[in-house]
């Protein structure tokens, strides 16, 4: 385990965390489309019967789809059904919470912008980010909360495979800092790797490199009785994220709030956490469900011009081969289960992002076997 780049600049004052340009740019497309749709109909009112008639044949088959809610925004991939029961049940109830709490937000950095001041008798709480890549997730984090915050990486990629529901497997080593796509954020962002590990660049950062399974324990035994006060977990993996949640369970507290990049992920972090709160008898509310971390990246490209540019290809990208593309690709199932399957609230809220919303935050209530009495 090494430890880099911490106790820099004191910056102890929150700044704004708002990073969501990406998306207002996105907003500003889609009311060009709407407007160019209008006009034509305006000019063609055939087109205007077709669409209503379209409209028409949608509401009607989505009175008789027997699939609402079997599929999981933004993936629309497996049948929950294949799932045992409890889970399932689980699943139900966790996609009832969030849609109540639905946020346009990166949820890791409205979180760390809403945590109160650190309090007297814990002056060593804990603020991990678990899974950095090249860095900004931490210390946008510890720009949104004005607190020391630790970054775990091996910063050599994923450390297994990463399957996707029944959709990709991303292979291990995925993430490497060595990749192309890495060293292009690494140029355009203005981060210069030291000792092949990236800085801290002026915040209150410190840098632990090594697998989670390696350095999380050691690195909590050094601040004995530290409790977590926040957990963002971007090690994306079903593995690393249930070994992270149990390597950690004594430092959770009432209050400790949790951040999952990829929750929306039924094999993954969302199992990971179902059988940890299962095991410990743990309560907790859902707090938000909003944007995943990692496109934050493109707010921090130094350049404007670049900047922009950025935002137009992941735009593009976005709606034309990501997950973006089953509102329009009719040949693939998941195009069915969206507009067919989906909650008409859910629609709204994917069209009005061009990225992925499968972030979720929650609260712990309740230590259940984890407090005083079970441990
Ligand atoms: C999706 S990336 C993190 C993205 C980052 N939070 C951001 O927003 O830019 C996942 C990271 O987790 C790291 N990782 C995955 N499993 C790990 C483990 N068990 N120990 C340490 N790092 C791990 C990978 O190296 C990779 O950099």
């Amino acid at each position: 385990m090494s430890v880099v780049d911490g106790h820099t600049a004191d910056r102890t004052r929150k700044r704004p965390v708002d990073r969501t340009t990406l998306h207002r740019v996105w907003h500003a497309l889609l009311a060009v489309i709407v407007l160019a749709i209008a006009t034509l109909c305006y000019f063609f009112p055939v087109l205007l019967a077709v669409l209503g008639g379209l409209a028409l044949l949608l509401g009607c088959a989505r009175l008789i789809y027997r699939g609402r809610d079997r599929y999981i925004p933004n993936l629309y991939a497996r049948d929950t059904r294949v799932y045992e029961d409890e889970y399932r049940g689980f699943i139900r109830q966790t996609m009832e919470s969030l849609r109540r709490c639905k946020t346009r937000d990166h949820v890791l950095l409205r979180e760390a912008a809403q945590l109160p001041p650190p309090s007297r008798e814990d002056p060593e709480e804990l603020l991990l980010d678990l899974g950095v890549w090249i860095g900004w997730s931490t210390r946008l984090a510890a720009d949104a909360s004005g607190r020391q915050v630790y970054g775990f990486d091996t910063f050599e990629g994923l450390v297994e495979d990463w399957q996707v529901d029944d959709q990709l497997v991303i292979k291990r080593g995925t993430f490497s800092l060595t990749e192309p796509l890495a060293q292009r954020f690494i140029a355009d962002t203005g981060v210069t790797l030291q000792d092949g590990l990236p800085p801290a660049l002026g915040r209150k950062v410190e840098f632990i490199k090594g697998m989670t399974y390696d350095t999380l324990a050691p690195f909590l035994a050094e601040r004995p009785d530290a409790p977590i006060t926040l957990f963002h977990m971007d090690l994306d993996t079903y593995e690393s994220c249930l070994h992270a949640l149990e390597t950690c369970k004594d430092r959770f507290v009432e209050g400790s709030v949790l951040v999952f990049d990829e929750y929306l992920v039924t094999n993954g972090e969302m199992r990971a956490f179902y059988e940890f709160q299962r095991k410990y008898g743990l309560q907790w509310r859902y707090r938000a469900w909003g944007l995943e971390i990692w496109e934050m990246n493109v707010e921090m490209v130094t350049s404007r011009w670049k900047r922009f540019a950025y935002y137009l290809i992941l735009i593009t990208g976005y709606w034309s081969l990501g997950d973006g593309r089953y509102v329009w690709a009719f040949f693939d199932k998941r195009f069915w289960r969206f507009w067919l399957g989906a909650p008409l609230g859910d629609i709204a809220f994917m069209l009005g992002a061009a990225g992925q919303r499968k972030s979720v935050s929650l609260e712990i209530t309740g230590l259940g076997a984890l407090g005083a009495d079970g441990r």
